[in-house]
């Protein structure tokens, strides 16, 4: 078998990250959070590119000697083409390309929306999703159900109309005056409370598309009345307020799964993308296994939120197909997951 080392560079959002795989194994994978952000409530684009500029040149010199890989070893680039946003995407493009034609060694754009996706073929030994399979893929930027028919070739089922699920969790947390990302503190805080405290209403959406902006006001106005009545409403039930709004966003996100489950008789389901670490999704998703006999991936915790790991994955069965990218290639914040 070849040997292919590979080195990839995430920098689509507000995570530097830089990984090295041998083959389809992950010898490294390096991330540098910008905390930055949390003092604004969320990602500032020109605060976190300028981050990805002072963060590269460590995170990826800290991949290659953790991966004991010398740049000359190298067997080609991988790195996150886009979505994302611009300025933070410039950075890992124009890294890459530059690296890439400094070694003399071939370029893979990568798709980051696949790469969530793909993230289940890492190998660590697990088993691994058989095509055709179906993805949930939940982010910050993204909600979107998507048939995965092979490697490079995915069609959305559904997406939201709105906001991301990732989005709802952090506007919920903001509201509940907690810092960004609000995601995994209303994970944690949602284990010790009672999910069915508090009721909120569910978005009538047809098919397999979702909405969350609706629930997200009627998270703020029932807050609003109740700090009215109680300021120190939120304080006394924080946990139970996490649960119930966890419980609502989980039953959205799993009645589609099984629409979506019954529509295309496809019994694989993978989840991807960062709130796939939520406690919570993983917990339902792998109960509704159970129940209907559908083989379930959860992706492992490092391999869930943004992370160059999962690029390199791509990189690696672009590479043994030849998929390369010209240096004329430019960031594309808007690249769609179905059209490559
Ligand atoms: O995939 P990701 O790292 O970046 C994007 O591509 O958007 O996803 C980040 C999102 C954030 O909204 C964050 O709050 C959410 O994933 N997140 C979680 C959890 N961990 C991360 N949401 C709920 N529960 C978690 N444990
Ligand atoms: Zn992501």
């Amino acid at each position: 078998m070849q040997e292919t080392y590979l080195l990839a560079i995430e920098s689509s959002c507000d995570d530097t990250s830089a990984s090295v795989l041998y083959n389809n194994k992950v010898l490294s994978n390096e991330v540098a959070n910008q905390e930055v952000h949390k003092q604004y409530g969320g990602v500032v684009p020109e605060l976190a590119s300028r981050a990805h500029l002072q963060n590269i040149v460590p995170v990826v010199a800290q991949a290659l000697k953790k991966a004991g890989v010398q740049k000359e070893q190298l067997s080609a680039i991988a790195f996150t083409r886009g979505p994302g946003l611009m300025g933070s995407l410039l950075v890992g493009t124009s890294f890459a390309k530059s690296m890439a034609m400094g070694l003399g060694i071939p370029l893979i754009e990568v798709n980051h929306m696949q790469a969530h996706i793909l993230a289940h073929f890492i190998d660590e030994g697990q088993a691994k999703p058989q095509f055709p399979f179906l993805a949930l893929t939940i982010s910050g930027g993204h909600t979107q159900i998507v048939k995965v028919k092979s490697f490079f070739e995915m069609e959305v089922l559904g997406e939201t109309l709105d906001d991301a699920v990732g989005e709802a969790f952090d506007k919920t947390a903001k509201i509940l005056g907690l810092p960004y990302p609000g995601g995994p503190l209303i994970d944690r805080y949602a284990q010790k409370g009672n999910p069915k405290a508090f009721s909120f209403s569910q978005p009538n959406i047809q098919g397999l598309n979702f909405s969350f902006s609706g629930l997200k006001t009627g998270i703020l106005y029932f807050i609003q009345k109740q700090t009215q009545e109680d300021p120190a409403f939120v304080e006394k039930h924080l946990a139970d307020i996490c649960a119930s709004v966890q419980e609502t966003i989980i039953s959205i996100l799993i009645k589609k799964v099984k629409k979506a489950v019954q529509q295309t008789g496809i019994k694989q389901v993978a989840i991807g993308g960062g709130v796939s670490a939520n406690s919570g999704i993983r917990k339902a998703l792998k109960a509704m296994g159970e129940q209907y006999s559908w083989e379930t991936f959860v992706p492992k915790f490092d391999y869930c939120t943004d992370n160059a790991a999962m690029v390199g994955i791509v990189g690696y069965y672009k590479f043994l197909e030849g998929q390369f990218s010209a240096q004329a290639v430019t960031a594309q914040p808007r690249l769609s997951i179905s059209k490559e």
